[in-house]
């Protein structure tokens, strides 16, 4: 793993030159798991390279293999009108996933498939260096916070990775499955605590799908 200070005050010509190689280099033709051979498209991550705040989801399904963009699907539009409801764009967020490539059918990624591939999210991150981190949906969250605990325990709370807050808080595709207004009410409430660390405002009542 890098250095955990990497990343600190660097410029956003290097941020960019680090994570161009990333891609470019290793991510784009990366044969180390068996996710490679069915996929399309690599999925590496979009963003402002300075953003503060930081969405990790779990992979890449159809529509971002097909596209090579994460969260462009049905769930990625919810996210965006999440980000939205937060007073924000996409553009001022960055948007990564534990795996970067499509596993087959949609499965949740294999944890050796999780271990193969994470060290190029955690280059992306020590890169952008958010303040704070949304995992979203449970592989995310117990990969970045290192617990096998279930998502209603852990979402809703703040943790910490490596000097960085992180708010776990249900994938966008279980809010779709699921649409109560109980499980929308939770995510709002996680995001309304992110809000509230970044000190941004908005006059959204909630999102919607
Ligand atoms: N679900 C994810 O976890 N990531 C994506 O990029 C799209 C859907």
């Amino acid at each position: 793993m890098p250095s955990v200070s990497s990343g600190v005050s660097l410029p956003i010509e290097e941020r960019a030159r680090i994570l161009d190689a990333l891609n470019n280099e290793q991510v784009r033709g990366c044969t180390k798991c068996r996710l490679h051979v069915q996929r399309k498209n690599t999925v590496f991550g979009e963003g402002a390279l300075d953003a503060s705040l930081m969405f990790i989801g779990e992979g890449p399904g159809e529509t971002e293999d097909e596209t090579g963009r994460p969260f462009v699907g049905r769930a990625g539009q919810l996210l965006t009108k999440m980000i939205a409801a937060m007073g924000l764009r996409r553009d001022q967020v960055y948007i990564a996933n534990v795996v970067k490539c499509r596993p087959p059918g949609n499965r949740t990624p294999a944890p050796d498939e999780v271990g193969t591939c994470t060290p190029y999210l955690v280059q992306q991150i020590l890169t952008i260096r958010p303040k704070v981190i949304v995992t979203l949906g449970l592989p995310a969250t117990q990969y970045i916070l290192s617990s096998t605990r279930p998502m209603r325990e852990l979402r809703g709370n703040w943790h910490e990775w490596h000097g960085i807050k992180v708010m776990p808080t249900y994938h966008p595709s279980y809010v779709l499955r699921s649409y109560t207004p109980q499980v929308r009410g939770a995510v709002w409430s996680d995001l309304q605590k992110v809000m509230h660390e970044l000190g941004l405002t908005s006059s959204a009542q909630q999102f919607s799908r």
